[in-house]
C-alpha cells in the first residue's frame, strides 16, 4: 500500500526546517549504503552523528507519531531515527531495495535492530522548486510516481523496488525513515487500515453504535492476533 499523508508538517515548520537545512553541512550519501546501493546513489545527506539531524529527526518522528492517518497505516513499533537528504545537479538514486534489517547505532540511542517494514519520505521542497526528483515505487501493480507538496509524506512498503529520478534543476530536500510495524505482513496491515478507516467513517456518520462497537472489537482482535511486540 502506497499512501499519501498530507500536512505532516505545516508551512511554518517546513520554512523553519528549510532555513536550517539550506545552510547545513551535507556529506556524500554513499556513506550510509552498501556497495550495491553506492553504485546507483548520487545525493547528499546530513551526517548520522550531526546534532541537527538528531534534533530535526526527533521533530519529524514526533509529527508522524501524532498523525492519526500515519498511525493507522503504519502501526509503528519502532522507528529508525529520520535522516535528511538532498538531490541537486543531476543527483539521483537508481532502483534499489532497502536493507531488510537495520542497526540503530547512534549517540543517545540504545543499540538496537529494526526490521524495515515501511519506508517513509517527508517532502521538504515544493514540487515547483525542482525538476525531476520523482520517487518511483515499483510493485505488482506497476510503477507509481510520487512528488508531493512540502510538508506531505508518503509511506510505502520497504520491500518494494524504488528509485529517485535525477534532479535536473533546483534541489529536492526530504526526510526519510524506516519503521518496524507491529504487523509484519503488508496484506494484514492493509486490511487493518481499511477496517480502521471504515470504522472512523461510520462513527462520524452516526452509524448504529452496537454495530460499530462490534467492528471495533473485530479490529482489535485481529490486531491482537497479528501484532508482534
Ligand atoms: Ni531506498
Amino acid at each position: 500500500m502506497l499512501l499519501h499523508i498530507a500536512g505532516v508538517l505545516d508551512q511554518d515548520q517546513v520554512a523553519e526546517f528549510r532555513r536550517v537545512l539550506d545552510s547545513a553541512d551535507w556529506i556524500d550519501g554513499r556513506e550510509t549504503v552498501g556497495s550495491q546501493g553506492a553504485q546507483v546513489k548520487r545525493n547528499e545527506q546530513l551526517p548520522d552523528t550531526s546534532p541537527l539531524r538528531e534534533l530535526l529527526g526527533q521533530r519529524i518522528q514526533k509529527a508522524l507519531a501524532s498523525n492519526p492517518l500515519f498511525h493507522a497505516a503504519a502501526l509503528p513499533l519502532r522507528y529508525l531515527p529520520p535522516r535528511f537528504n538532498r538531490y541537486s545537479g543531476g543527483g539521483t538514486y537508481g532502483f534499489h531495495v532497502d536493507g531488510s534489517v537495520m542497526t540503530v547505532n547512534l549517540p543517545g540511542h540504545a543499540l538496537a535492530q529494526l526490521r524495515s517494514d515501511i519506508a517513509c519520505t517527508v517532502f521538504l521542497s515544493e514540487p515547483d522548486e525542482y525538476d525531476g526528483g520523482e520517487l518511483i515505487v515499483s510493485d505488482t501493480y506497476g510503477e507509481h510516481e510520487v512528488k508531493l507538496p512540502a510538508g506531505d509524506a508518503v509511506v510505502y512498503p520497504a520491500s518494494s523496488l524504488h528509485k529517485v529520478q535525477p534532479v535536473t534543476r533546483g534541489a529536492r530536500v526530504a526526510s526519510f525513515l524506516w519503521v518496524q510495524s507491529l504487523v509484519r505482513d503488508e496484506g494484514q496491515r492493509r486490511l487493518l487500515f481499511e477496517l480502521d478507516t471504515s470504522i472512523q467513517t461510520l462513527t462520524r456518520s452516526g452509524a448504529d453504535h452496537a454495530a460499530v462497537l462490534t467492528l471495533t472489537s473485530v479490529y482489535h482482535n485481529l490486531l491482537r492476533r497479528w501484532a508482534e511486540t
